[in-house]
């Protein structure tokens, strides 16, 4: 939990302090109602909501992981612990750490177009440097600026593919688009990590108004997934959940 207060990822304020703002707010409401002796409902419904806004903040800040690295959802990733590896909408580095942190051995080139809009404030080459830098592993990775959907890469340039909360940021066109880049960039036989919003019970309590995340949130979200992926030419590994999260682990088939 003190990693949350090492490194800045800089997402905005609305979703790293949004609930415990609101709690603060309602304790203080529940605190004035039952003193000016109102009715006691509203004193409990208060105290309700703020209960749900700290019970939000813990996850946001606990298993959500919004100012931490993540935590790598499978350990059949990169077994061997080496490779060269593209985290694609690396951002302010929270999906390339994870992967630095856990293999040792890996090499990561985070690509980015490094956009606003995207929750994280400060979103630019050196906020990811600066938390590489924090992490002890700005030596193996390098930051390049590009388009997920057309990658500035040869074709087979990379052991593994991770991509975090981003590809499924785009539209289908975009989803389609990135993923048959990502299986151009990546060797015979190398591996994909994709890891989407998943609207789970963590994603429906923290966030209720953003739990269908696009296209390809909500209802059906693994199927949907499951098939996109297939369909860009990937032989599925596994498919699993990490807290807020879609886990789908596939290989680019050996020629
Ligand atoms: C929500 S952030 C996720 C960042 C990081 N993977 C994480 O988990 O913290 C989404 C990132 O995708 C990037 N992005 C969105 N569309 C992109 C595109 N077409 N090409 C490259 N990056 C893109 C944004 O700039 C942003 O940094």
């Amino acid at each position: 939990m003190m990693d949350a207060l090492r490194y800045d990822f800089d997402y905005t304020w609305p979703w790293t302090l949004g609930h415990l703002l609101v709690a603060i707010v309602f304790v203080l409401l529940t605190a004035l109602m039952w003193r000016a002796g109102w009715p006691r409902w509203r004193a409990v419904v208060t105290g309700v909501l703020a209960v749900w806004a700290l019970a939000g903040a813990c996850i946001v800040h606990g298993p959500m992981r919004f100012n931490r690295p993540m935590d790598l959802p499978t350990d059949r990733f990169l077994a061997s612990g080496a490779g060269r590896v593209l985290d694609a909408g690396a951002g302010s580095g929270r999906s390339a750490l994870m992967v630095l942190l856990a293999r040792p051995q890996s090499t990561v080139t985070a690509l980015d177009l490094f956009l606003e809009g995207y929750g994280i404030g400060d979103n630019t080459p050196e906020r990811l440097r600066s938390n590489a830098r924090i992490a002890g592993v700005e030596g193996r990775l390098e930051v390049k600026s590009g388009d997920i959907r057309d990658m500035p890469f040869e074709d087979g340039s990379f052991d593994a593919v991770v991509s975090v909360a981003a590809i499924d940021h785009l539209n289908a066109e975009g989803v389609r688009k990135s993923l048959a880049e990502t299986r151009r960039v990546l060797r015979p036989g190398g591996e994909l990590l994709l890891m989407v919003v998943n609207p789970d019970w963590y994603t429906r309590f923290a966030f209720p108004l953003f739990a269908s995340h696009g296209y390809f949130g909500g209802r059906g979200a693994p199927e949907r997934w499951r098939a996109a992926v297939d369909e860009a030419g990937f032989e599925i590994v596994e498919i699993g959940t990490a807290p807020a999260s879609l886990c789908v682990l596939a290989t680019r088939p050996a020629e």
